[in-house]
């Protein structure tokens, strides 16, 4: 791929999901941080990608973090585990140098690790995530750099978010499979005092994950500890925050045809809201 001409004014932050699990991203962080502008991309049209090979979500999340430059952001925020675990490295070490070295993009894993510590008392910690980020033992390494005694056992859940993106996370079907991936995981390890939901879809489950979780497990979503590491984030970066515009505004974006994303996104944010459909 070409170097691309990009723009040097200011603009919003964009955030990133493979389809509407990183709404539940956004919200914290508009929660916490509420004068920024932002500007959401949803890959509905090619959700899932937690089945997919490293290649491919690679491939896609460049293409969508490439989109979300054109459109105006100096900073991304890949809102999905997935690409955090497969295309988050080798975006930030080969493509930002040669699309523009200046431009950030940030993971969501690394916030979620950091957290873990203080949370587990037995340091046997459970991870419910999609087939790809289980694979790719990101959390597991992750953690481990920083808190070398917690084990660390993780579940793919590989149908929980074609529930939530076909609209039956509130199904009484949707059980079912809750149920049995959270008894899998249970299984495979006893101890395990916390349960890391290691999926942005996942929060949108959690009614029903409550229900199949034992109580004294403590169930951790990443929504509030992504919005803290970034507003620390651009603390620390003053020269990336003048980069990012303050009005307050989100725009949104998707791949998939309006019809399909508004209800189901309204449904997501407690609020209707507007939105355009890209081609990438
Ligand atoms: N929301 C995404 C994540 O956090 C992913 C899912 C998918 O497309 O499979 O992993």
């Amino acid at each position: 791929m070409s170097k691309i001409i990009l723009s040097e004014k200011p603009g919003p932050i964009g955030i990133f999901d493979s389809g509407y699990g990183g709404l539940t991203i956004l919200k914290h962080i508009q929660g916490t941080m509420p004068e920024y502008d932002f500007m959401y991309l949803g890959d509905n049209a090619r959700t899932p990608y937690g089945t997919r090979s490293f290649q491919v979500v690679y491939e896609f999340t460049l293409q969508c973090v490439t989109k979300l430059f054109e459109m105006g952001c100096h900073l991304v925020i890949l809102a999905c585990n997935t690409a955090s675990a497969k295309a988050l490295r080798t975006i930030q070490q080969i493509d930002l140098p040669r699309l523009d070295a200046t431009r950030r993009v940030l993971g969501i894993i690394r916030p979620t690790v950091e957290s873990i510590g203080e949370l587990t008392v037995s340091r046997h910690v459970g991870l419910l995530a999609t087939p790809g980020t289980v694979k790719s033992l990101s959390y597991p390494l992750e953690i481990n750099k920083l808190f070398p005694d917690i084990t660390v056992t993780g579940e793919s859940c590989p149908i929980w978010v074609p529930l939530v993106e076909s609209g039956e996370s509130q199904s009484d079907g949707a059980d079912y499979f809750v149920k049995q991936h959270i008894d899998n995981l249970l299984a495979k390890d006893s101890e395990i005092d916390t349960i890391i939901l290691g999926c942005t879809h996942y929060p949108l489950l959690l009614d029903k994950i409550r229900k199949y979780v034992p109580e004294g497990i403590k169930i951790v979503s990443q929504g509030e500890y992504v919005a803290s590491s970034l507003k620390n984030y651009l603390e620390r970066h003053p020269e990336m925050d003048a980069r990012c515009t303050k009005g307050a505004a989100t725009s949104y974006y998707t791949t998939e045809s309006l019809d399909t994303f508004l209800p189901n996104a309204s449904i997501f944010l407690n609020s209707a809201i507007d939105a355009d459909s890209i081609t990438l």
